[in-house]
């Protein structure tokens, strides 16, 4: 069947499926991580505050024949701009369709500023390999942190000299 991919500028209408995309996002999260607890009771009310923080103009969805599948966002606020989020519903992946919002992104990032950055969880390995095939291939900052509810980590591949969970 033929598809026809259409990225375009958020509209009030989506709203909800937004809403719901977002909410998919942290159920990725909580799953790679194995805790429910992620994001809260409400996961999708972060999408309304997202909203308020870059403003309709940049945030895009992708569709396919008029139905909402996919969601970008890109933060310009300082001279380096920042995908978040980027998701795209289960039954729709592997069809070009994050490709296509991450090409957006590049597009528009080019215009405002220096560079353009992503930060997925260093667990989210599919997400790493999609970046880095999509033109990531820069290492910006590395977070690390101390877990106070000690909660089960994995090795991570070596990196640089230190050996770190993720
Ligand atoms: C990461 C994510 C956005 C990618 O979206 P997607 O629409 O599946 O991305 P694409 O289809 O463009 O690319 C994925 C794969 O499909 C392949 N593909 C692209 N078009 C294709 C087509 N027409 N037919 C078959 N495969 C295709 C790509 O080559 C790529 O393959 P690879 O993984 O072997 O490199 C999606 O997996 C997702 O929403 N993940 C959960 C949320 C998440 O992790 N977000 C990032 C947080 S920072």
């Amino acid at each position: 069947m033929k598809q026809n991919i259409r990225i375009r500028n958020y509209q009030r209408s989506d709203r909800e499926v937004c809403r719901s995309l977002w909410r998919e996002l942290t159920e990725w999260h909580r799953e790679i991580y194995r805790d429910p607890t992620i994001g809260g009771d409400k996961p999708e009310e972060q999408f309304d505050k997202h909203l308020a923080k870059l403003g309709p103009s940049r945030i895009w969805v992708a569709t396919i024949n008029s139905e909402v599948v996919g969601l970008i966002g890109l933060d310009a606020s300082s001279y380096e701009s920042e995908i978040e989020p980027l998701i795209v519903t289960k039954a729709y992946r592997n069809r070009g369709i994050g490709t296509k919002l991450v090409e957006k992104a590049i597009l528009e990032a080019r215009k405002i500023g220096a560079s353009l950055n992503v930060a997925p969880v260093a667990r989210n390995m599919k997400a790493i390999r999609f970046f880095h095939k999509a033109g990531f291939k820069n290492l910006g900052r590395i977070e690390m942190f101390i877990d106070f509810r000690n909660r089960k980590w994995k090795p991570a591949a070596d990196l640089l000299e230190f050996k770190l969970n993720c």
